[in-house]
């Protein structure tokens, strides 16, 4: 690892907005906050909304900036991309962001049931054959996760530029929840499209996503509950 990515993660175990628990086991422990994250972490009893996959983190600032009234925290295994969206988050005195260091996985081993209220999932790796299908983020596996630690009526997203993955999505979700968006091709929709949501959607770019739209990239848009 080089001098820079040392000193990234050096300093990422500073970080008090920064939880990690990355565990190996095969029966992985509940998290010491899990049920009372708002209360304990966030010091308030707003809703929580999660980022999975979040990189640096572009979608979790940007949607606590727009909503101070809620509490966001982004998600990935990957710590030097959580560095960033951290520290910005810290240095803008953010004080409804936090950054989880986990592997999805084990998602719900950190939130207990109905404690989330939304869940974004932004540009995932696509994860495309047979083989790989377990570790595709709107897989049953992961959809059952996320249905577990969802309050009734919780908004899922999901942002992509994979049409495979979106063709997938779109399938597996109709089959077990109820779809209240999808478009192959969010930027060609009418201003209209999902209401004041639009500004939302189409504003706030990932660093990935801005790489895709620049390569010519249609980007494609999942909402749905599971009820
Ligand atoms: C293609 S990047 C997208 C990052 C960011 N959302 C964006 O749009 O710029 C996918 C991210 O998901 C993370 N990731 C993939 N599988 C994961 C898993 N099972 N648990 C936690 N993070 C995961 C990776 O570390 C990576 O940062």
């Amino acid at each position: 690892m080089g001098k820079y990515k040392l000193r990234q993660f050096a300093e990422l175990d500073t970080f008090s907005n920064v939880v990690h628990h990355l565990q190996t086991a095969k029966d992985v422990p509940d998290h010491p906050n899990k049920g009372k994250w708002s209360e304990v972490f966030y010091n308030n009893d707003h809703d929580i909304i999660l980022e999975l996959g979040c990189g640096k983190g572009e979608y979790t600032l940007a949607l606590a900036r727009c909503f101070p009234e809620a509490n966001f925290m982004g998600v990935d295994f990957k710590g030097n991309r959580l560095w960033r969206g951290a520290k910005t988050a810290l240095e803008e005195k953010y004080n409804n962001v936090g950054f989880l260091r986990t592997k999805i996985q084990n998602i719900d081993t950190v939130f207990d049931k109905n404690e989330v209220s939304e869940i974004w999932i932004t540009f995932p790796d696509p994860m495309l054959g047979d083989r790989r299908e377990k570790h595709r983020l709107t897989s049953p596996g992961f959809l059952s996760r996320y249905k577990n630690i969802l309050k009734s009526g919780g908004k899922m997203h999901l942002k992509t530029d994979s049409r495979e993955l979106y063709d997938y999505s779109y399938e597996v979700i109709n089959e077990q929840a109820v779809v209240h968006a999808a478009t192959s091709n969010l930027y060609k929709e009418s201003n209209g499209y999902m209401g004041n949501n639009h500004d939302l959607l189409i504003s706030v770019q990932t660093y990935y996503e801005q790489k895709y739209l620049a390569a010519g990239k249609p980007i494609c848009y999942l909402q749905w509950t599971f009820e």
